[in-house]
């Protein structure tokens, strides 16, 4: 992608605008609006990999939600993932591929992410510092453009996994990508489980920002139902939440690749008495 420098005047109508040129202004197209954010998004998110090993270990760890329902799959059913494959997508330093191997017995765990730093310290971490080397050679991983997973494997994966990432990508087209290539590179019965959050300062849903720095906010789950059956997923279900830190809305969002499995692999719910947002079943 190249990195497309957008006027100033543009910036602020872009939101608004994006489908309709104005007079006698330049107007940015679908594929510069993209290919901006992603580099913007590189840019920031490499900046910031020296913070990472730190801030996301310490603190999400703690989060009681990503244990019982991000990975609730993993829990309820340890001994259906010994063998198996999973992704850990936005991996950051690596924090949940080692959560994931130390949870069920993964024959490989990858991660991939934007930040090469991130990327490179992701499998270093799980291959080489973690417990004397527990898990060398059951993790890759690799950097991304931001778009896409970086890889063209398809039909390649059981679980793929997401924590605090999606709230980073203030653009819808490029979530909506990213999620068609989760479908694409799981296996049949595979399953995604993702989070997301409403961060403050954030654009909308559906919004397409040029500017990678723009965090986004989800609001209605239904938005989250809808772009996963549109990649074709099935037994979609969402648990809103409040997050443990901010108190902000949070999103935790399961959907299947066909067919259907005996076990519901879907996210479950911390509390018995909680009802999820579901998906139409197909
Ligand atoms: C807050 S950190 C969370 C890291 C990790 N998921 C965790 O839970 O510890 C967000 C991560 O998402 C990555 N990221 C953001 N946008 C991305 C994109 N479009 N594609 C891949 N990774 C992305 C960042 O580089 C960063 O490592």
């Amino acid at each position: 992608m190249n990195n497309v420098k957008l006027p100033p005047q543009v910036q602020h109508v872009l939101y608004a605008t994006e489908n309709y040129p104005i007079s006698g202004t330049h107007y940015a197209t679908k594929g510069e609006i993209t290919a901006n954010f992603l580099t913007t998004q590189k840019e920031f998110f490499e900046g910031d990999s020296h913070l990472m090993p730190k801030g996301n270990h310490q603190e999400h760890n703690l989060d009681m939600y990503y244990w019982k329902v991000l990975l609730s799959p993993l829990i309820n059913a340890p001994d259906f993932w010994r063998g198996k494959s999973a992704l850990d997508f936005g991996c950051g330093c690596g924090r949940n591929i080692v959560n994931m191997l130390d949870l069920v017995n993964f024959q490989t765990v990858d991660g991939c992410d934007i930040s090469k730093s991130n990327a490179i310290y992701a499998s270093a971490y799980a291959n080489h510092i973690y417990r004397d080397r527990k898990y060398e050679g059951r993790c890759k991983t690799w950097e991304t453009s931001g778009w896409d997973l970086g890889t063209n494997a398809a039909n390649s994966y059981d679980f793929i996994m997401s924590h605090v990432v999606f709230q980073h990508i203030g653009n819808w087209r490029v979530r909506a990508n990213i999620l068609s290539c989760m479908f694409d590179a799981l296996k049949p019965g595979g399953i995604v489980s993702l989070h997301f959050m409403d961060l403050p300062d954030s654009v909308g849903y559906y919004i397409n920002s040029p500017n990678g720095r723009d965090n986004c906010r989800v609001e209605n789950p239904e938005f989250l139902i809808d772009d996963l059956e549109r990649c074709g997923f099935i037994n979609c279900v969402v648990y809103q939440r409040r997050d443990i830190y901010s108190g902000r809305p949070a999103y935790f969002l399961s959907g299947q690749k066909n067919p259907r499995t005996d076990i519901d692999f879907s996210i479950t719910p911390l509390d018995p008495n909680d009802r999820p947002h579901e998906g139409g079943q197909t």
